[in-house]
């Protein structure tokens, strides 16, 4: 299976974000897009508005990944702008099941996203309902920082998970993902992929998502 690179648009100049997706829009796969309350993770960053402005200007596939308490709050008004992929944490929502549902009979695709803390052994019984598992390997909150290297493991034992029982459930990877560890990311078995700072903060960010795919890939 082919990986996808998904941009966090996180690490993008919001006064130039337009262009700064024009620019990488050849060379990926879908936009990430990280919603955050300022509660469940330590920072505030964007919602509606600009998730509008996005997907009035690229067909590309947006995936969204949600660091807020309570995320059925948004799910709807989310799935009616046109996201394709909603992500909800673990940790942030007491009735996982009822709420991974609600997204599917949206007519979205249904990831739900573990903290570096949380063991993969938990998905056991959810892991049949949804269509992705976003492995953090950052504390979520902000952009350009360090890998945490015992991600590698993790993503190992959750595909081993996923192929005892016979799914379909892609692997996604976030925080800290760049040209030094995505091979080794892609042989754990990861496929999506997805790149803040490894994109935007380079001097060209349209050959650096190109180069990411080609090195991961190798
Ligand atoms: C972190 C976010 C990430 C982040 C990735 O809380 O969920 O999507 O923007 O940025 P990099 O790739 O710079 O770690
Ligand atoms: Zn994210």
């Amino acid at each position: 299976m082919e990986m996808k690179i998904y941009p966090s648009i996180l690490a993008a100049d919001f006064s130039k974000l337009g262009k700064d997706i024009k620019n990488v829009e050849n060379n990926i796969d879908g936009i990430h897009l990280d919603i955050m309350d300022g509660l469940f993770v330590p920072n505030i960053s964007f919602g509606t508005p600009i998730i509008k402005s996005v997907r009035n200007i690229t067909n590309k596939y947006l995936d969204a990944h949600l660091m807020i308490i309570d995320p059925d709050r948004y799910i709807e008004d989310y799935a009616k702008m046109g996201i394709n992929g909603i992500t909800i944490h673990y940790e942030a929502v007491t009735h996982l099941h009822r709420t991974i549902i609600k997204i599917k009979e949206l007519g979205c695709d249904a990831g739900i996203s573990l903290n570096p803390h949380t063991p993969v052994f938990l998905l056991e019984e959810i892991l049949p309902f949804v269509d992705r598992v976003l492995i953090m390997s950052v504390n979520p909150g902000f952009t350009g920082q360090k890998f945490i290297p015992e991600t590698l493991n993790k993503i190992k034992k959750l595909k081993n998970i996923i192929d005892n029982k016979n799914l379909n459930v892609k692997i996604e990877v976030d925080g800290g993902v760049g040209l030094k560890n995505i091979k080794n990311l892609y042989q754990a078995g990861a496929r999506e992929f997805v790149v803040g700072a490894g994109i935007f903060h380079q001097k060209n960010p349209s050959e650096a998502a190109k180069k990411l795919k080609e090195v991961g890939m190798e």
